[in-house]
C-alpha cells in the first residue's frame, strides 16, 4: 500500500511556471501547452480518462487601475498568453499542467478523496524530529533540480534565441524556482536597455498580495511533501508578533544565527550560511535586458536588528488588523485605508488609518530582518520567508473565519495590474486566478493549528453574510466565535492563532 501510494505521489506533476515538456521550439511557436498524460501521446490532458481537455486560456478583460498604464508592453499582461494561449483545463478535482495531479485538498488515484488538512504549526512547538525534517527537506529542495519546470532566461521576444531555434530556458533547483517566481512577479517592466518601469508589482501593493503568497507557499509545500515522501508535511509558521527587537528563529538550531566574524552573514554552524542567493541583481538584468537565470550570486545577508531601535509587530497589531472587516478598499493599492489587506501587508496602521510613514506587520518584519529579506525581488532566498509568510497567511485565514467573505469582496476591476479577481496570477502555470485561492485554508488542504473535521456552519453563514446587511454582522461574529470556541475546546492539543480572541485572558502579556 505504502509503496503504491509513494509511486503515485512521485508521478504527479506540480504547478508553477513553464513545464519543461512545453518549452520546445514547437511548443513556443504554437503557444500550446497541452502535454499527454503518461506514455500514450493521444492522451492529451488525460482526456482519454476524462481528466481534462486542451482549451483556450481565459484571461481577465476588466480594466485595471494603479500606476501601470501601458498596454501590450509587459509580457506579463494577460498572463500567460504571451507564452501560451492553450493549456489543459482539468475537470472535477484534477489539476496540474497535464491533469495528472489533484487539486489542493484532494487525494487518491481519482482525486475523489478529501485529504485531511495538514497542520501548519508554530516553529517553536515542533518536536526535534519535525524541525529536522523541515530543515533537511529545505536543504534537499535547494539542491534538487526541479523535476517538471524550467525557467525562462529571456523576455518573450528573445525566447527562442537569436536564430529562433534555441529555446532560452534553464534548469533550476526546487527552492530556487520558488525564489525565481517571487522575483519574476515583482521585476520591472523593461522599456529598453537600462530603462526599467518600476511601478509594477504582480504580488504586492494590492489585493493579490494575499492570494499570490498563499498559492506560492502552497506550491512549495506540495513540492516539499513530494520530496520528503511525507504527504502530511506542513510548513511551520513563525509568530513574528513578539514586540521584541530580535529574531527568535535566527538561531543555529532553526534558521541560522549570526556569524560572529561578519554580523551581516549567517553563522557557519548553520547550513543556511552556505546557501547561495539567486535573482538578486535586478539592475544588471535591466541593463542587460535579460532575466534572472538562476546563477549563484553570493550568500544570504541578514541585517543587524539590535542596533536599530525598532521592534517587531505586537499581538495588538495583529488584533487590530483583524478588526478591519473590508478585505480591501479603493484604490486597492498602498494608499488604501481601512483595508485589511493593506494593514496586514503593512502600508497602513494596524487599525486601518493611513499614514505615509507607516511600516507595519508583514513589511515591518521584512525591513527589520534587513539584508536579503528587505529586498522584495530577493527576499525569498532567505528561508525565513517561508515561516514569515506562513504566519501572514495564518492571520488572513483567521480573518476569513471571522468575516466569511463572499468572493465578491475581492475587487474584480480597477485593482493594479495582476490584482483583479479573475487575473491569472503571474507567473504561475497552468493559469490560476486570485479568486480560486480566496477560500478558507481547509478547502486547500491545510490548516493552522486548529483541526477542522466539519464544514457545516460554512454555507449557512455564507448565505447570511452575503444577503443581509450589516445588522447581522454582530450576530455572525458571535456565532463564529461560538463555533470557533467549540472547535478550540475540542482541540485542546493545538495552539490556536489568537487565543485572546476567544477568552480575552491570554496574550495580554507580550511574548
Ligand atoms: C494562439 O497563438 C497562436 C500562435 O501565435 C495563434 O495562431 C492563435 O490564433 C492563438 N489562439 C488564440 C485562441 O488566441
Ligand atoms: C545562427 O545562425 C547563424 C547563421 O546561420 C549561425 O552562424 C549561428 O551560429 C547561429 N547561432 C546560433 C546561436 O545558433
Ligand atoms: C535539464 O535537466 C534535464 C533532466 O535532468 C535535462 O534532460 C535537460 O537537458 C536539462 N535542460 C537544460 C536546459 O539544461
Ligand atoms: C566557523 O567560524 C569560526 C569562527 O568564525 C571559525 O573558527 C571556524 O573555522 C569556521 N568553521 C568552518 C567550518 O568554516
Ligand atoms: C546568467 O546570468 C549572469 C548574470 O546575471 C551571467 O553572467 C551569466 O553568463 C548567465 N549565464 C548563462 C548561462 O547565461
Ligand atoms: C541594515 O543593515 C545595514 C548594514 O548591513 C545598516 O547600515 C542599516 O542601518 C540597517 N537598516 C536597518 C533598518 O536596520
Ligand atoms: C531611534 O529612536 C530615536 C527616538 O525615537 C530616533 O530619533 C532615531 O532616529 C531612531 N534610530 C533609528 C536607527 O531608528
Ligand atoms: C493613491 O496613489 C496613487 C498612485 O500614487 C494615486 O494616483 C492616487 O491618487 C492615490 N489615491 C488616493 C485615494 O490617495
Ligand atoms: C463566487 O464563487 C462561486 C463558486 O466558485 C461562483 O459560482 C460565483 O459565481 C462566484 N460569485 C461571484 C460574485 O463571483
Amino acid at each position: 500500500m505504502m509503496i503504491a501510494f509513494t509511486l503515485l505521489f512521485l508521478l504527479v506533476p506540480v504547478e508553477a511556471q513553464f513545464p519543461r515538456v512545453c518549452c520546445t521550439v514547437e511548443g513556443i511557436q504554437s503557444k500550446r501547452c497541452c502535454p499527454a498524460l503518461g506514455s500514450d501521446p493521444a492522451d492529451i490532458c488525460g482526456s482519454l480518462s476524462g481528466r481534462g481537455s486542451c482549451t483556450a486560456v481565459r484571461v481577465d478583460n476588466k480594466p485595471w487601475g494603479g500606476p501601470y498604464r501601458l498596454r501590450n508592453v509587459d509580457d506579463r499582461e494577460r498572463w500567460p498568453t504571451k507564452f501560451f494561449n492553450q493549456t489543459c483545463r482539468c475537470t472535477g478535482n484534477f489539476a496540474g499542467f497535464d491533469c495528472g495531479q489533484c487539486k489542493f485538498g484532494w487525494t487518491g488515484p481519482n482525486c475523489d478523496q478529501k485529504k485531511a488538512p495538514v497542520l501548519r504549526k508554530n516553529i517553536h512547538s515542533l518536536t526535534q524530529e519535525e524541525l529536522n525534517e523541515f530543515l533537511n527537506v529545505l536543504d534537499l529542495a535547494k539542491n534538487t533540480i526541479h523535476p517538471d519546470y524550467v525557467i525562462a532566461t529571456q523576455h518573450w521576444l528573445g525566447l527562442l534565441g537569436p536564430n529562433g531555434t534555441d529555446p532560452q530556458f534553464a534548469n533550476i533547483s526546487i527552492y530556487d524556482f520558488f525564489v525565481w517566481q517571487h522575483y519574476y512577479s515583482v521585476r520591472d517592466t523593461l522599456l529598453g536597455p537600462g530603462r526599467p518601469f518600476k511601478a509594477i508589482d504582480f504580488s504586492h501593493k494590492g489585493p493579490a498580495f494575499i492570494t499570490w503568497h498563499r498559492y506560492h507557499l502552497l506550491s512549495l509545500e506540495r513540492e516539499l511533501q513530494r520530496l520528503s515522501g511525507d504527504e502530511n508535511f506542513a510548513i511551520p509558521y513563525w509568530n513574528f508578533a513578539t514586540g521584541q527587537s530580535e529574531c527568535d528563529v535566527c538561531t543555529d538550531s532553526m534558521l541560522g544565527g549570526r556569524n560572529p566574524d561578519n554580523p551581516s552573514l549567517i553563522s557557519n554552524q548553520s547550513r543556511f550560511s552556505r546557501w547561495g542567493v539567486v535573482c538578486n541583481s535586478l539592475d544588471d538584468y535591466n541593463r542587460l535586458v535579460t532575466l534572472c537565470n538562476g546563477t549563484n550570486e553570493g550568500l544570504i545577508q541578514r541585517g543587524i536588528m539590535e542596533r536599530s531601535n525598532g521592534t517587531l509587530p505586537s499581538m495588538n497589531d495583529v488584533r487590530s488588523c483583524l478588526g478591519l472587516r473590508d478585505f480591501d478598499s479603493p484604490p486597492y493599492f498602498t494608499n488604501s485605508s481601512f483595508s485589511f489587506r493593506n494593514a496586514l501587508e503593512g502600508y497602513e496602521k494596524p487599525d486601518g488609518e493611513l499614514d505615509d510613514a507607516v511600516n507595519n506587520l508583514h513589511n515591518l518584519v521584512h525591513a527589520m530582518l534587513n539584508g536579503t529579506s528587505a529586498l522584495s525581488h530577493s527576499a525569498a532566498n532567505d528561508p525565513i520567508f517561508l515561516v514569515l509568510h506562513a504566519f501572514t497567511d495564518a492571520i488572513f485565514d483567521e480573518w476569513m473565519r471571522r468575516f466569511v467573505p463572499s468572493n465578491a469582496t475581492f475587487p474584480d476591476e480597477m485593482a493594479p495590474i495582476g490584482h483583479n479577481r479573475d487575473y491569472n496570477m503571474v507567473p504561475f502555470f497552468p493559469p490560476i486566478t486570485n479568486e480560486e485561492i480566496y477560500i478558507p485554508s481547509e478547502q486547500l488542504g491545510y490548516s493552522y493549528a486548529i483541526s477542522l473535521d466539519d464544514a457545516d456552519g460554512g454555507p449557512a453563514v455564507f448565505v447570511l453574510g452575503s444577503t443581509l446587511g450589516g445588522v447581522f454582522v454582530g450576530l455572525l461574529v458571535l456565532f463564529l466565535i461560538f463555533v470557533l470556541y467549540l472547535r478550540q475546546r475540542r482541540n485542546r492539543g493545538f495552539e490556536p492563532l489568537i487565543k485572546a480572541d476567544f477568552t480575552n485572558r491570554k496574550y495580554t502579556e507580550e511574548a
